[in-house]
């Protein structure tokens, strides 16, 4: 295995923001294939922002990021994803009056071979998540919140990705259903899929993680293994003050 296939994502002095305004400066992190590599950080660190700039929906004013050793700095989101990365933003983002199948025919939507894999992809997704065999017909807005997270992963599934970039899967979620997230999360790890996660969840995320980093105000204020993070001072700094809800509250 040669040292670019390890590093299937490095991001490299990825700077990014919205119009004139800067969020993230100049952040360096790579992620090996098959890990679960957490980004963490308080409210406004810029972590919804890191991700789109990696998954193309926002342009980078400056900096590099490389999937599986080819540079993809600059490419359109449908390139990014026909290249093996899916990104799955906040708040699920499924269609009102669309079923679960539709939902998953949509993840296929302008996949080249979309007709010859759909019945085979469909499986597969069900194997991982009976719940959504089970409801086949059901609307989106029927499901339970977790249920729908599932089927925003499922959907995500269906282009079967190199990368998975999960934008706070447990946001809304009662910790019993959180528990289920993110178990899922762990068993994508057992086919071979590589997974950027950004979480609330500080505790949760980096006892599921392998490496993972800590944002604040748009900068990396701590990398390195996930057991090293959750023992950093930097991670209480950057959430002092967070109103981070619930069990993984950090307090001062
Ligand atoms: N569409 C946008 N236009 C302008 N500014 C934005 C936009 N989205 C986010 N920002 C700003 O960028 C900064 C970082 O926001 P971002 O959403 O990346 O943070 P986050 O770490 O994901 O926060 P949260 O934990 O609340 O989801 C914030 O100051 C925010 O106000
Ligand atoms: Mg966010």
């Amino acid at each position: 295995m040669t040292a670019q296939d390890e590093e299937l994502i490095a991001v490299s002095g990825l700077s990014s923001g919205y119009g004139a305004v800067p969020v993230i400066h100049s952040v360096d992190f790579t992620v090996r294939t098959g890990e679960i590599f957490a980004v963490v950080g308080g409210n406004g660190a810029g972590k919804t922002t890191l991700l789109s700039t990696v998954s193309g929906l926002l342009r980078p004013t400056s900096g590099s990021v490389r999937l599986a050793g080819t540079d993809i700095t600059g490419w359109s989101p449908e390139r990014i994803v026909a290249h093996g990365l899916v990104h799955i933003p906040e708040g699920r983002r499924l269609f009102t009056g669309l079923t679960v199948a539709e939902h998953l025919r949509l993840g296929l939507w302008n996949a080249p071979n979309r007709r010859r894999v759909e019945r085979e992809r469909t499986e597969r997704v069900v194997d991982l998540f009976p719940v959504l065999g089970e409801r086949m017909d059901a609307y989106a807005e029927v499901l339970s919140g977790g249920e729908q997270q599932m089927l925003a992963i499922g959907q995500a599934l269906m282009r079967e990705p190199r990368v998975l970039l999960l934008d706070e899967p447990s946001i809304g979620l009662a910790p019993v259903v959180i528990q289920r997230v993110f178990a899922v999360v762990d068993r994508l790890r057992t086919h071979g899929l590589t997974v950027i996660l950004v979480e609330q969840r500080v505790g949760q995320a980096l006892a599921l993680a392998d490496r993972g980093l800590v944002l604040r105000h748009g900068r990396v204020e701590a990398a390195g293994s996930a057991a090293e993070l959750a023992k950093d001072p930097a991670l209480r700094v950057a959430y002092l003050g967070a109103a981070a809800a619930g069990d993984q509250r950090i307090k001062e």
